[in-house]
């Protein structure tokens, strides 16, 4: 089934097509996804950009933070994924722990992604600090998302997850970070949590797509986390979420339903056995 928007057009998503869609504005559509069934639906719906995020540490393993999770279980997330893609691109995080130490050690991990479960491309966040990292996988031919703003890999440096970027300093950096990624050539980078005119002003001065979360609307496209948008989440509301559905009372409301079928023998009935 051809998805709702987009998917004539663009019948495969490449990062040349995020591109293309950035210099004829239209806005790039990206959710997370972490496994099979729900990656067919986004595909089936004409997502562009399915990101398996280290949010699978929350919103899969229900950690904390992010740091937990493995790169072995995040090539797990993403082979089970791209078993289920035929349109969208592909995009994996480098957990933490996987990309800071050297560039050596950044690349062999962006190698197993990608040689492991057949993704398109990964993320790692970060601006000069990671450059050298960044350099290094992209000389192998791997495409690399940036990640400016707030990176939720160093919550115990910022020791809290408000916005950033909101003095000038940080404001300034997070320039000169963007404009590195982009010379760097980085396909894209991701703006999460930073005022909107920031968002804005970065969106203007590089030529790579910018995608926002928590960055206003004046970014090439955006992303949310999928269990957020879902409304699966009931305890995560910060400002910038929009939740489309209340999957969490409607799960509930099912569970619900079964248990009181099974308890009172009405399930399964006559026709529903052999
Ligand atoms: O891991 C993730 O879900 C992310 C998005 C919030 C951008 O990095």
């Amino acid at each position: 089934m051809d998805g709702l928007y987009g998917s004539k057009r663009f019948p495969k998503i490449t990062t040349h097509v995020l591109q293309e869609m950035k210099l004829k504005g239209e806005k790039i559509a990206m959710l997370t996804g972490y496994d099979y069934s729900m990656a067919r639906l986004l595909d089936e719906a004409g997502i562009d950009v399915i990101l398996v995020g280290d949010s699978a540490s929350n919103v899969m393993a229900g950690h904390v933070t992010t740091l937990p999770i493995t790169l072995d279980q995040m090539i797990y997330h993403a082979s089970s994924v791209m078993r289920a893609v035929k349109r969208a691109l592909v995009v994996v995080d480098l957990p933490f722990g996987t990309y800071q130490g050297n560039s050596k050690e950044a690349l062999h991990s962006a190698i197993r992604i990608m040689k492991e479960s057949g993704a398109n491309a990964v993320k790692l966040e970060g601006g000069s600090e990671v450059v050298e990292s960044i350099d290094r996988i992209l000389s192998a031919g791997i495409p690399v998302l940036g990640h400016l703003g707030l990176t939720p890999q160093s919550i115990n440096k910022f020791g809290t997850y408000v916005v950033r970027a909101k003095e000038e300093e940080e404001a300034a950096k997070l320039l000169r970070d963007a404009k590195l990624l982009e010379e760097a050539g980085c396909f894209g980078i991701v703006l999460e949590k930073i005022p909107a005119d920031l968002a804005a002003k970065v969106t203007k001065m590089v030529k790579i797509p910018t995608i926002g979360i928590g960055a206003g609307h004046e970014v090439d496209g955006q992303v949310l986390v999928l269990h957020d948008m879902l409304g699966i989440n009931q305890e995560f509301s910060p400002r910038f979420l929009r939740r489309y559905h209340n999957l969490h009372d409607e799960i509930i409301k099912a569970f619900l339903a079964y248990i009181r079928d099974v308890k009172a023998v009405d399930f399964p009935n006559d026709k529903e056995q052999y």
